[in-house]
């Protein structure tokens, strides 16, 4: 590493989180969600850490992500959250790789390109309960089951996703009730019965157990973010897998009413001393925090000042004299008895923080802890 900036991703705390969540989540299935790298921490080493720990199986978001983890000895069953196009499915095969359907139409596209020698795919049908993203309308399930029923394609689990799980608690029971509505009405698991049944993200986790059904998909809380908002449970006492540090690389002095940095859009009314950090909006720490952002340097809070450009932020030191070059900044996690959380990073970027975590997998390069490898979870 040779220029001073990384990531850490605790794996240690990522087994923490996982033994605590099946432990909440008791006899039902943990499918971990490691889509987008798995949420910016590495989602071929977050699999390995967890694959043996008797998880229900691994969420992508598209075939690319499936078979990087396959090309990497990933064993557990993927599901496909996203689309894959016909062209895809010989490879979905190949991989062994279950396929989320979202349109009706999904089934005879794919059975044109199915490889005659290897087994279909398996496939998890989703339907539209509300947030009107991806899913079939609920409506369609009896002619889809039909089409099911003439083969070669079988429904292993049939599944939705809650959008206001966090903030709304009418809407959520809703979605949940079209859900079950949809099933009966269909007669679903009457002619699936092996069927797998899930719709409960991170923070419907938190809502209880009526919202589990047969697995529970998990992403945020694995991660050791705690989701918060109106009616949710206690969150169990997930830990944080991420964190981010740099080291300073110089300091400077600015002069009352000087500018610095891009656009000159700081100037303070008394001389000022900085010091540089590697660490821009290109590492993910986006321009958005710009102005109202904090780091850690020696236990201390100081703010980020002037414009974020894309590889390099700027820290007021003028409270931190004794700042030296090579001193350890830590943009997120803990530092001393102080700790920057991803909220907090989310609500200075005037985001949430599910984008800053995977805004900062792109750059930083990764350095894993891993010193339970031995322990069972
Ligand atoms: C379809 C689907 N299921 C589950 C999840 C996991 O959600 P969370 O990270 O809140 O647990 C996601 C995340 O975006 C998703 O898109």
């Amino acid at each position: 590493m040779y220029r001073r900036v990384w990531s850490e991703i605790d794996l240690d705390n990522l087994k923490h989180n996982l033994r605590i969540l099946k432990t909440y989540v008791g006899p039902v299935g943990l499918w971990a969600v490691v889509k987008a790298d798995a949420y910016g921490h590495g989602s071929v080493e977050i699999s390995k850490a967890i694959q043996n720990s008797n998880i229900r199986g691994l969420c992508v978001a598209s075939l690319e992500e499936a078979i990087e983890l396959r090309e990497n000895n990933i064993k557990v069953e993927i599901l496909v959250l996203g689309e894959t196009v016909p062209e895809g499915v010989p490879l979905l095969q190949h991989h062994k790789i279950t396929q989320c359907l979202f349109r009706p139409e999904h089934l005879e596209g794919w059975g044109k390109q199915l490889d005659s020698n290897l087994p279909a795919p398996n496939i998890h049908v989703k339907i539209d309960t509300g947030m009107h993203r991806l899913g079939v309308p609920p409506a369609s399930l009896k002619n889809l089951a039909r089409e099911f029923q003439k083969g070669p394609f079988e429904p292993t689990g049939i599944f939705s996703h809650f959008h206001v799980a966090d903030t709304d608690s009418k809407s959520t029971n809703s979605s949940l009730n079209k859900f079950r509505k949809a099933l009966k009405e269909s007669q679903w698991m009457e002619k699936f019965p092996k069927c797998e049944r899930h719709i409960a993200n991170s923070p419907a986790l938190l809502r209880g157990p009526e919202y589990y059904m047969d697995s529970v998909r998990l992403g945020y809380l694995l991660y050791g973010s705690k989701p918060n908002g109106i009616n949710l449970k206690t969150c169990p006492p997930v830990l944080p897998v991420m964190s981010v540090h740099a080291r300073v690389v110089d300091r400077k002095t600015i002069e009352k009413g000087e500018g610095f940095g891009y656009g000159n859009i700081k100037k303070f009314n008394e001389p000022k001393r900085l010091a540089i950090v590697p660490i821009g909006y290109a590492d993910g720490y986006m321009r958005n925090l710009t102005g109202s952002a904090e780091v850690l340097l020696r236990g201390k809070r100081a703010p980020v000042v002037g414009a974020i450009s894309m590889d390099f932020l700027y820290v007021d030191i003028s409270e931190i004299p004794d700042v030296e070059i090579g001193d350890k900044v830590t943009i997120l996690g803990k530092q001393g008895n102080d700790e920057i959380t991803m909220m907090d990073l989310a609500l200075w970027g005037k985001t949430i923080p599910y984008e800053m975590l995977c805004s900062f997998g792109k750059r930083p390069p990764r350095q894993f802890k891993n010193t339970e490898s031995k322990l069972k979870i």
